[in-house]
């Protein structure tokens, strides 16, 4: 059996089991037993929630945190054994949804409570910036608390295999940057690392938003958009011309795969979400400048695509006392600071200690002040988990096939269908 097909197998019977299973029987003590789902089990992911859940427990010894998450870059298996628990009526006490379009799904299914009262406690209104208050904002009311600010397009590199290759710095244009794959590639190195399909619609939003700008990117997810647009057509084919670069086994690496290929010099370059930082530095002790090397993807200087990962309080949260208090918890300060250093992100707060962030994060947080801002597609922000769904089939046909008309229409038709 392939990975894919053993991972849909793994996954239907997990949720399967989580179903079947009263919620009495969650483990040990579980009368007393906060459960936080989400999809931060692996490198890069894990540390920050551990170190959270680590003083959360400290602080409520009787109210311990059940770790539901379950494993798969972007929340590509959690966001299906979610939503069977949703349907079926046993929700977690809280789980991870990313601002923007993905969680108004929740919202408009009434899956989630609103939590204005929360925010007047703790006076997170004036704590998060407006932008990202209104991404959580629906119908006038809140329904999240942002743990951070993730940044999707930045371009990775090993600087010593650029050197190998004779690559002068990291490229900003799209001519330089295919001229490096190509000296990448006569150096025996993967010019371009790339994973499973999930990391394959984050590049190709990238090169969306290099060739579109943000307004045309913005003007995209908007009813009555030009999907049909030269535009278009020219980043699609800037897409198909980087995936002559990539290594022939993408669809079988997680983004940790993919990254590693860049951290022990087999690869120069991968284009990632900034939780690779979190990964090369705290997983794999690499150190920033010298291990691993950052820019904007050629075309994308001056943007910030952008993604936040929320926790929400869905309706009939079995501890729903507690789990109004982890998010109280959640949009801390403290918690704040503890969890986005290890993460690899910023933090959703506009007060935090910069101090405590890293090289790669004090550029982050730098960038955020002055970038302008595109919404990331494969974070949840500009389209629905139905539009996802389109456009990955579509880009799962084109990816074997590599037609770029053909991929053109199904994204005008997805658009059409999908746009509200
Ligand atoms: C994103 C999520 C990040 C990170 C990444 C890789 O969707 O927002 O926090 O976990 O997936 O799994």
């Amino acid at each position: 059996m392939n990975r894919t097909r053993l991972r849909i197998v793994l996954v239907g019977l997990l949720a399967g089991l989580l179903l079947v299973l009263p919620a009495a029987s969650f483990g040990k003590g579980s009368a007393t037993q906060l459960e936080v789902f989400s999809w931060w089990t692996g490198g890069g992911e894990a540390h920050g929630l551990d170190a959270l859940i680590k003083i959360w427990n400290k602080a409520h010894p009787t109210m311990h945190v059940k770790n539901s998450a379950v494993a798969g870059g972007a929340g590509s298996n959690a966001k299906a054994v979610l939503a069977q628990r949703l349907s079926a009526h046993k929700p977690p006490d809280s789980f991870q949804g990313h601002a923007g379009a993905e969680l108004q799904d929740y919202i408009k299914a009434g899956q989630l409570e609103a939590i204005d009262s929360l925010y007047k406690k703790y006076g997170l209104n004036k704590v998060f910036p407006q932008q990202l208050i209104q991404q959580i904002t629906y119908k006038g009311h809140l329904y999240s608390v942002p743990v951070n600010i993730h940044r999707a397009n930045v371009l990775w590199y090993n600087p010593a295999a650029l050197r190998k290759a004779g690559i002068k710095g990291a490229p900003t244009t799209w001519a330089a940057f295919i001229a490096d794959l190509k000296l990448a590639k006569k150096a025996g190195l993967i010019p371009l690392a790339l994973g499973e399909q999930w990391t394959q619609k984050h590049l190709l939003e990238t090169v969306m938003i290099g060739k579109l700008g943000t307004s045309g990117w913005a003007a995209l997810w908007k009813k009555g958009a030009n999907w049909n647009s030269a535009n278009v057509t020219a980043a699609l084919n800037r897409y198909k011309e980087l995936l002559t670069y990539t290594n022939s086994d993408a669809a079988s690496l997680t983004w940790q795969d993919a990254s590693k290929l860049v951290a022990d010099g087999k690869a120069a370059f991968n284009i990632m979400g900034d939780w690779a930082d979190g990964y090369f530095r705290v997983d794999l002790k690499k150190k920033p400048n010298t291990g691993y090397g950052w820019t904007a993807v050629p075309g994308t200087g001056g943007v910030y695509d952008w993604l936040s990962d929320s926790f929400t309080l869905p309706k009939g949260a079995p501890h729903r006392a507690a789990a109004v208090q982890w998010l109280g918890f959640l949009g801390s300060k403290k918690a704040q600071d503890t969890f986005n250093p290890l993460k690899g992100s910023i933090p959703a707060r506009k007060d935090a200690n910069a101090k405590l962030y890293g090289t790669y994060l004090k550029w982050a947080l730098a960038q955020w002040k002055s970038d302008k801002l595109a919404g990331s597609l494969t974070h949840g922000v500009v389209a629905s988990n139905a539009w996802n769904t389109d456009i990955d089939t579509a880009l799962g046909l084109f990816v074997q096939t590599k037609n770029v008309s053909r991929f053109q229409s199904a994204l005008v038709t997805a658009a059409k269908k999908r746009a509200t």
